[in-house]
Order: C-alpha cells, then structure tokens, then sequence
C-alpha cells in the first residue's frame, strides 16, 4: 500500500509517469445488501436515491461495452505496463457490474423499474457495437472513465463527508467503486493515445457522450423517482437540486476537472489525488 511519504516523494512525476507506476489489483467484495437497508438510502431523499439508483442500473450494461471497447485492441497493446492495466481494469469493471446487480436487485425486489434501464442499456450497446467504430466505442469509453473519474473524486477529495450521507450499509460498494475508478481512470486513455491517438475527434465525443449521458440519467431518475411516489415532493427536489446544482454541489465542484479534459495536454492524472484515494481505502479497509 502506498503512504502519503512514497506519493510525496513522487511530486515530480509527470500525469504520464504517474500513470505507468500504477499497479491495481482486482477486488471481490462479495457484497450483499439486507432488506433493513432504508428505501431512501441516500440524504434520506427520493430524488437523489433516485439518481444514484439510475447510475447503478446503468453500470452492469455499460461496464460491459467499457470491456469490449478496450477488447477491441486489447492484442495490439505492446507495453507490457499498459497491458497488466487492461487486464486489472477489464477485472474490475466485471467486478463493479457484478456488485451492483445485487443492489439493483435490492431496487427490483422494492418494484423500482430496473429492468426497463437494463434492456435499454442492452440495446444502447448493441446500436454502439453495430454503428459506431472500434475506435469510436474507445472514445466514448475514455469520456464515460472521465466522468466516472471526476464524480468518484468529489466522494474521494472535493466533499469526502458526503459519502455519509450513504445509508451506512451502502457505504463500502460506493467507496469501493469510487477508488477503483480512481485507480483505473487513465487506463482506456492511455489505450487511446497510443493506438488511435486522434486528440480532436476525442474531444467532439466527449461532447457526444456528456449530452447522452445526461440525457439518460435524466430520463432513468424521474423513472424511479415516479415508483418512489415523491415526484411531487417539492422538499425533495429542492434539495436534491441543491445537492446537484448548489454553490458546493456536485455539479460545480466537479466543472473545472470536466473542462481540463477539453485541453489538447490533458491527462486524468493530472488530477493527482492518489493521497486522498489512500486514505480512503484505509478507512473503509479496501486492500
Ligand atoms: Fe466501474
Ligand atoms: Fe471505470
């Protein structure tokens, strides 16, 4: 395990060297979630269980297309470095869908609508695999491992103590998902540059994936929110949307690292937060 000591004796790594010193096993949890566990379990708020819950029944599919975008070069990477990191993050990513079909199980077993999100993610990836190209499958995984990267950061570094706001049975698998796209976050970018390399056509998908993105949380919250019977909870929306949209909300904190991306240089590393990503494996004892 790293110390805070071995990270600060790296100062002078550049975001590239400190991507190539990066080793990351694969974890199994084995979590599984009691029926105790509150329906609102997180802030005790239907809109933001709602949207977190979204995020979660997206994952299993979409994990699965992150997977089979960096496959599709996987036998042409030659850095021997590059190709463990492909490996541990094609282990993780299979690891993070398994985990979170148990708690999408949780929101199923409560009538919550998660297979309707499941079968338009399955079709989502066929229409991708079938339209789009090799390299722009990668593209749109490289964006989706940065906007994972930069919502993971806010639990990690910008506001560690909202990760409390997790009923405290949902903690771990939200803290552990966090680090693991932190440990990963530079893996299907350094693919990209080395194989494909096309720095402008990378930002234009990043743009692509953003309006999607943002399009199909929308649509997969108020969906949820609907079940949970708060939609017109006029409390719950106002903090939900401070919480998203407020001066230290997520939206806001997270901006600047959006918009680093758009800069021809740009490297997930240079978001160096390896000391805050430590210290969280220790207090939730991630090994
Ligand atoms: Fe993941
Ligand atoms: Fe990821």
């Amino acid at each position: 395990m790293l110390t805070n000591d071995m990270i600060s004796k790296d100062v002078k790594l550049s975001p590239q060297q400190i991507s190539a010193s990066i080793d990351f096993p694969v974890r199994s949890l084995n979590l599984s979630f009691s029926d105790e566990i509150p329906e609102f379990w997180f802030a005790n708020n239907a809109f933001l269980t709602s949207f977190l819950a979204a995020l979660s029944s997206a994952f299993p599919d979409g994990e699965r297309q992150f997977i089979h975008s960096v496959r599709n070069y996987q036998s042409q990477i030659d850095d021997p470095v590059l190709l463990k990191q492909v490996r541990a993050f094609i282990g993780q990513e299979a690891h993070h869908g398994k985990e979170h079909d148990q708690l999408n199980d949780l929101m199923r077993k409560r009538g919550y609508p998660i297979d309707r999100i499941y079968k338009r993610f399955k079709k989502m990836n066929k229409m991708m695999q079938q339209t789009f190209s090799p390299a722009h499958q990668l593209a749109s995984t490289v964006c989706m491992e940065h906007l994972t990267a930069i919502m993971a950061d806010y639990f990690i570094s910008k506001n560690t103590q909202d990760l409390d706001k997790f009923n405290i049975g949902l903690r771990k698998i939200w803290a552990w998902h966090a680090i693991e796209e932190t440990e990963h976050k530079a893996v299907a970018f350094d693919v990209y540059q080395s194989l494909v390399n096309r720095p402008y056509f990378l930002r234009l998908v990043m743009l692509e994936t953003t309006l999607f993105f943002v399009f199909i949380t929308s649509r997969g919250t108020l969906e949820l929110l609907k079940h949970s019977g708060q939609r017109k909870n006029l409390k719950n929306w106002s903090e939900g949307l401070r919480f998203l949209f407020g001066r230290n909300g997520l939206v806001r904190q997270i901006s600047q690292d959006y918009f680093d991306f758009f800069a021809l240089g740009f490297h997930p590393w240079q978001h160096d937060n390896r000391v805050t990503a430590e210290q969280l494996k220790r207090k939730y004892q991630i090994i």
